[in-house]
């Protein structure tokens, strides 16, 4: 069997990539250390979509492994020498990157590099998929004109509607903490591929939830919402008059 290691498996995006490619015919070994819960407190915690993985998937094995460790990623990639590493362990939330910023950059970009460099070292023919975002372009998206309708704004310009170019430009803008540690991390996975050709490439997401999101009031918006809805809380909605800017791809 194909070997796919998978790191921030038990997140959202994480989880359906194990699930994806597992019925896919993949071995998946997934890489999670429940730092959700650490960064956004219990309501963050993965831990269920963990069990649920264990549970649901043959050939998915859980390691225990924070990315920040060094030693621990370039061992562990060592020894299963995967043929396609994706890695969509983070610290996700903009806001909570400015509270916490080494914490942020250590796992962001430090995380990333050490995940390259295992790679480089100890399974070079390995495809690196990174899990980046539009955030590495700021807030220099917010320049594009929009159309308001009753209920939500729209890109006026259809060149617009398939998603930001990657012609943006990234300098210039303001990022957050955590759109700057993520563009050291795009960059660097970007010239582990031109400087030592590694097989690696970056997909630049945005605004991405669905049923497997541990939704918190600082990340996930949508899964936060219907938690909102069902538990009966306040929702505090931010700017753009209320009304929703940008579309939610499902995972
Ligand atoms: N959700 C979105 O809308 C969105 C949009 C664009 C880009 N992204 C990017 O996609 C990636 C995944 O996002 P998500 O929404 O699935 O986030 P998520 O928080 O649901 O999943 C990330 C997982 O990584 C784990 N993790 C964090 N630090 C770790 C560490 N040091 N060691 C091991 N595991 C660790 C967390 O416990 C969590 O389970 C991130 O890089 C994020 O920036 C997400």
């Amino acid at each position: 069997m194909k070997r796919m290691l998978v790191t921030g498996s038990s997140g959202l995006i994480g989880s359906e990539v194990c699930s994806y490619f597992h019925a896919q015919g993949w071995a998946i070994h997934g890489v999670d250390n429940n730092s959700r819960a650490t960064f956004f407190g219990p309501s963050g915690d993965t831990r269920w979509n963990q069990q649920r993985l264990q549970a649901e998937l043959k050939h998915f094995r859980h390691h225990e492994l924070d990315i920040r460790n060094r030693a621990g990623a370039l061992a562990l990639i060592g020894e299963l020498k995967p043929d396609v590493i994706v890695h969509t362990a983070a610290q996700p939330s903009h806001d909570l990157a400015a509270k916490i910023p080494f914490d942020d950059f250590d796992t962001n970009a430090v995380g990333t590099l050490n995940l390259l460099e295992a790679a480089r070292l100890s399974a070079p023919a390995t495809v690196f998929v990174h899990m980046s975002t539009n955030k590495v372009y700021g807030d220099a998206p917010n320049e594009l004109p929009l159309v308001e309708q009753a209920k939500r704004w729209d890109y006026a310009s259809p060149g617009d509607f398939d998603g930001i170019t990657e012609h943006m430009r990234i300098d210039q803008s303001k990022h957050s903490l955590f759109g700057a540690s993520k563009v050291a991390a795009d960059v660097i996975v970007q010239e582990y591929g031109r400087y030592f050709g590694l097989k690696s490439c970056c997909l630049r997401g945005g605004c991405l939830t669905g049923p497997n999101h541990s939704g918190v009031e600082l990340h996930g918006f949508l899964s936060y919402l219907i938690k909102c809805n069902l538990e009966g809380k306040q929702y505090n909605i931010y700017g753009y008059k209320g009304k929703q800017v940008r579309d939610n791809i499902q995972t």
